[in-house]
C-alpha cells in the first residue's frame, strides 16, 4: 500500500477553540515522518483523532485503507501509540505491563512470550522486567512505553513527543531504536526538538493553529526558508580596522564581533565577492559558512513568542 496514512480536511474544535483546521496530509508507507509545532499548536489532538481515541469535528482519515470512525477496530489492531505523558500501569511490573497489552490485543502466551523477551532484551530492561514502573528512569520508562506499543506488531507507530524531558543519553538511545524500525514500519512522530525531526524524518510537516505551514525535507525547509547567508569570519591582525570597514559596507544586514570571531550575514551569497573585495584576504584567518538551522526556519514560521 502506497500511503499508511491519509487524512482529509480533519477539523476539531474544542468549544470554540480551532484545535486542528481543516487539515490533509498523506503518508507514505515505511517512512518516518515527523510532525513539528510548538506547544498548542495541535499535534497531540491530531494523533488522538488518528488513534481512535477522540472523533473529529468534521472530515475523515484512514490507515493502512481503513476508516478511522466506521473501522476504528481495525485501526487499532494496526497501529502502536506512545502517548506524550507515560501511561504504564504503576501497579505492575514492566514485564506485567507489556502481558497485559497482548492480552488485550487477543494474543496467544505462546506468541507474547518470545515476544515480549525479544522486546525486553531489545530495550535492556531485560534484567529489570519484574521490577515496578515507579523504579525507573525517566528514559527506561519512555523505552517501557515503546516496547508496549511494539508488542503486537503493529505497522504503524505514533510516537508523540518520545523524547520530551529525557537527558541526552536516553534521547540517543531512544533515537537509535526509532531508527532500527526504519522500512520495518510507518512511524509518525511528534516533535518540537528540531534536531530530532532532522536526526529521523525524511519528510517534516511543521504545524501551527491546527493548520500545515510547509511540508518537506529538511533540506528543502532550510533551503526554502532560511534566508540569511550567515558568515564567520576571523583576522590574523587589526581586527579593529576590519571591524570599522566592514561595519561600513552597505549590504552587510547584521554584525557582531565575539572576542576576535566576526559574525556576519549578507542578503546573499552572490555578495561574498565584494566582501572579499573589500577587504583583501591576506588577513584572513578563517571565513566559514554557518548553516541555517531548522531551528530557524521553525522560528520564522512559527514566530518568537514563549507559547502555553
Ligand atoms: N481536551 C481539551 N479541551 C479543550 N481544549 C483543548 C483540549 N486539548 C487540547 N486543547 C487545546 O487545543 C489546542 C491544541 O492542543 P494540543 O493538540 O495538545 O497541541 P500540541 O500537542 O501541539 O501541544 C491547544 O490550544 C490546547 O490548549
Ligand atoms: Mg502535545
Amino acid at each position: 500500500m502506497e500511503n499508511a496514512i491519509s487524512i482529509q480536511n480533519i477539523t476539531k474544535l474544542y468549544g470554540g477553540l480551532r484545535a486542528v483546521d481543516d487539515f490533509s496530509l498523506e503518508v507514505r508507507s515505511g517512512t518516518i515522518f515527523g510532525l513539528l509545532g510548538p506547544n498548542g499548536a495541535g499535534k497531540t489532538t491530531l494523533i488522538k483523532i488518528l488513534t481512535t481515541l477522540m472523533r473529529p469535528t468534521s472530515g475523515s482519515a484512514s490507515v493502512e485503507g481503513n476508516d478511522i470512525q466506521a473501522n476504528g477496530k481495525e485501526v487499532r489492531r494496526l497501529i502502536g501509540v506512545v502517548p506524550q505523558e507515560n501511561n504504564l500501569d504503576r501497579y505492575l511490573t514492566a514485564r506485567e505491563n507489556l502481558t497485559l497489552h497482548a492480552r488485550m490485543h487477543g494474543m496467544r502466551p505462546r506468541d507474547f512470550n518470545p515476544r515480549i523477551d525479544e522486546l525486553l532484551e531489545l530495550i535492556g530492561l531485560a534484567g529489570r522486567q519484574h521490577d515496578f514502573p515507579d523504579t525507573f528512569s525517566g528514559g527506561m520508562q519512555r523505552r517501557l512505553v515503546v516496547a508496549r506499543a511494539l508488542v503486537h506488531n503493529p505497522h504503524v507507530l505514533f510516537l508523540d513527543e518520545p523524547t520530551a524531558g529525557l537527558d541526552p543519553q536516553s534521547r540517543r538511545a531512544l533515537w537509535d531504536y526509532v531508527q532500527s524500525l526504519r522500512s520495518k514500519m510507518t512511524i509518525f512522530l511528534t516533535t518540537h526538538y528540531m534536531d530530532e525531526a532532522e536526526e529521523l524524518c525524511e519528510r517534516i510537516v511543521i504545524m501551527d493553529h491546527g493548520r500545515i505551514l510547509v511540508d518537506g525535507t529538511s533540506e528543502q525547509l532550510k533551503e526554502a526558508f532560511a534566508h540569511s547567508h550567515i558568515y564567520e569570519l576571523e583576522f590574523r591582525a587589526d581586527t579593529d580596522r576590519y571591524e570599522e570597514l566592514i561595519r561600513s559596507l552597505p549590504f552587510i544586514e547584521s554584525f557582531e564581533r565575539r572576542g576576535g570571531v566576526f559574525r556576519l550575514s549578507l542578503p546573499g551569497e552572490e555578495y561574498l565577492k565584494p566582501l572579499m573585495d573589500s577587504i583583501g584576504s591576506s588577513d584572513i584567518k578563517k571565513i566559514c559558512l554557518q548553516e541555517p538551522s531548522l531551528e530557524e526556519v521553525f522560528l520564522e514560521l512559527t514566530g518568537r513568542k514563549v507559547r502555553e
